[in-house]
């Protein structure tokens, strides 16, 4: 399992705990920056872990960001990237059973790192359930043709 991760300036604090957490858990981690604490704009970098995401099939992407919503909403524009901005290990879980979600997106002014370690374990343990939902994604897929 391979995970690109990517930050602005308002989510940097929490990269290398996420870092560390999914390298306990055996996963292997792309840091695509950003690599100080300067301001940056959350679309570049959302950007920069959809395409990495898109290009490297079966692979996932965490974004963070101040509240996960630029991210989430920048890394939706990348054609072929399902991302959501999770909130619990609740949200977490069925982005992965119902929407099949490749990037997990929250926010580090809104979640308490426990909270995250729920978010991202749930993320990590949960299949998509297909069935009914498959053909829900499909036509998520074809909005962008
Ligand atoms: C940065 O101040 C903040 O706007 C950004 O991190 C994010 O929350 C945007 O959605």
């Amino acid at each position: 399992m391979k995970f690109y991760i990517a930050t602005d300036h308002a989510g940097i604090r929490y990269k290398d705990f996420v870092k560390e957490l999914l390298t306990t858990r055996g996963v292997e981690v792309e840091d695509l920056g950003p690599y100080t604490p300067d301001r940056v704009d959350y679309p570049d970098y959302a950007q920069k872990c959809a395409q990495a995401v898109r290009e490297d099939s079966g692979s996932f992407g965490i974004l963070i960001c101040g509240t996960g919503i630029g991210m989430s909403i920048a890394a939706n524009k990348v054609k072929g990237v399902r991302a959501a901005l999770c909130h619990d290990a609740y949200t977490a879980s069925m982005a992965r059973a119902h929407n099949d979600a490749q990037i997990l997106c929250f926010g580090e002014r809104v979640l308490g790192e426990g909270v995250v370690e729920s978010v991202i374990d749930a993320f990590l343990n949960t299949k998509p359930e297909g069935g009914r939902h498959t053909g829900r994604v499909e036509k998520i897929m074809k909005i962008e043709e």
